[in-house]
């Protein structure tokens, strides 16, 4: 058995658990990582791709945003297609000069991977059987993460346990029975092609059409990234690529406007749900990212929100262990927590609003395109998309919201 100690043990080399290191190591704290899955797996996994401003603002600050700030590509905007119209929000203009910056998950992963091996710190890969115990009450005894890996028991002491692992993870499962759960499951998927083609748009296209919704998205100028609404668990079998561009085509071209084929790449279907656990501490176990919350992708918030629990959390253990104040990991859940929910209206509201419900009658149908009207016509509610989809600060303070944000002249050039 071979026994390690360090400050901070954290589950998962997602963004969540690979950034958290990041920010720890640049604090000076110690930690170990642990995931499941090979390097080779965790940077091929192809995953979103838009950041807020204040997750590019994080990435750099943490000395991990060169090649983002080389290859990443700011978007000041996004359309809104439906009733046969594209209807374009200028989000830097309604939200004081705000973007976004498409720039990959898979890429983020690897520069964050690339920056803590180069610094020769601890990030094990193909752990197994990994197991956490000693962490509910803080007064009785040390966490201990015990794991399996290169065909060895090890037993990792800590401090405190970082529950980075995803949806999917073991460490929201250990305490299954102290969480309160909160969710929606919605009537599609996502079936996401990568594509080698420039995109034939300069900006994200959302379209709602009767066939389903579609989005239109990018990795660089090379490379184009579309998904189109598809049935709950429908196998990717069945989209040969002649239905995948008709589909495509369908739902986005009109007025001189056409998706731009090439060769696919890769092609999964993505299941939607809305979920949140809560609390996200539980003595000294903290969950952050997808082990704590799921959104739909319709907002683009998924990895956001990851970069800003951890953010939280970063700050907090600095506190803890460099002034032995604790209130700031006292407040860590419910603080994460308030903007998790802000996030989550968005990405209902933005995934309703979009898509087709196949049980949807002429009403349903009549009250998402009266939505969709309502903010590209007014300038109230295209600054409340344009804000929440450009990121709200990391945390809001009381009051009727940042000067900063500014009224356009006009929605709807
Ligand atoms: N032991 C170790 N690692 C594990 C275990 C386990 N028992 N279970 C899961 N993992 C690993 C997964 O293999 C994965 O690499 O934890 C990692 C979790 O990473 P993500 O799923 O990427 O979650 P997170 O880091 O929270 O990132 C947030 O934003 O765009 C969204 O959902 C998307 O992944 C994205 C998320
Ligand atoms: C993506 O490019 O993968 C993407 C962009 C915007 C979304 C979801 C996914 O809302």
């Amino acid at each position: 058995m071979v026994v390690e100690r360090t400050q901070v043990a954290i589950i998962g080399a997602g963004p969540a658990g690979l950034l958290l290191g990041r920010l720890l190591a640049r604090a000076g704290i110690d930690a170990v990582i642990l995931e499941a899955r090979s390097r080779e797996y965790v940077e091929a996994r192809i995953r979103a791709g838009v950041l807020e401003q204040g997750t590019v603002d994080v990435l750099r600050a943490a000395g991990v945003g060169d090649r983002l700030d080389r290859e990443g590509l700011r978007h000041g905007g996004i359309y809104l297609s439906f009733d046969g119209a594209r209807h374009h929000i200028p989000m830097d203009e309604l939200t004081g000069g705000r973007a976004v910056t498409v720039y990959g998950q898979t890429e983020v992963v690897k520069d964050l991977i690339a920056a803590r091996l180069a610094e020769d710190l601890p990030l094990r890969f193909e752990t197994e059987d990994v197991r956490i115990d000693g962490f509910e009450d803080p007064g009785l005894g040390r966490p201990t993460v015990r794991y399996r890996h290169g065909g060895e028991e090890h037993e990792l002491r800590a401090e405190v346990i970082a529950g980075c692992d995803g949806f999917h993870g073991v460490c929201r499962r250990t305490v299954a029975s102290q969480v309160r759960i909160s969710e929606r499951t919605y009537p599609f998927a996502w079936l996401g092609i990568l594509v080698d083609a420039a995109p034939a748009t300069d900006e994200l296209i959302y379209a709602r059409h009767p066939e389903g919704f579609s989005l239109y998205s990018m990795r660089s100028p090379a490379v184009s990234r579309l998904y189109l609404q598809v049935a709950p668990e429908e196998s990717i079998e069945n989209w040969s690529e002649d239905r995948i561009w008709s589909q495509l085509h369908a739902r986005q071209d009109g007025d001189g406007f056409a998706v731009n084929e090439g060769p696919i790449t890769e092609s999964s279907v993505t299941p939607m749900r809305s979920f949140v656990a809560a609390p996200m501490r539980h003595g000294n176990l903290f969950l952050a990212g997808d082990a704590a919350h799921i959104v739909p992708p319709t907002g683009a918030k998924g990895l956001n929100l990851a970069v800003a629990d951890v953010t939280v959390l970063a700050r907090a253990l600095a506190s803890h262990f460099d002034e032995g104040d604790d209130r700031p990991l006292e407040t860590y859940s419910d603080r994460c927590l308030a903007r998790v929910w802000r996030a989550q209206h968005f990405s209902w509201w933005m995934t309703t609003m979009l898509h087709r419900d196949p049980a949807e009658d002429a009403y349903g149908a009549e009250l998402a395109l009266s939505q969709l009207r309502y903010v590209v016509s007014s300038r109230a509610q295209a600054t409340a998309l344009a804000e929440n989809y450009v990121g709200l600060p990391l945390e809001r303070t009381a009051g009727p919201g940042p000067a900063r944000i500014h009224a356009a002249e006009a929605v709807d050039g």
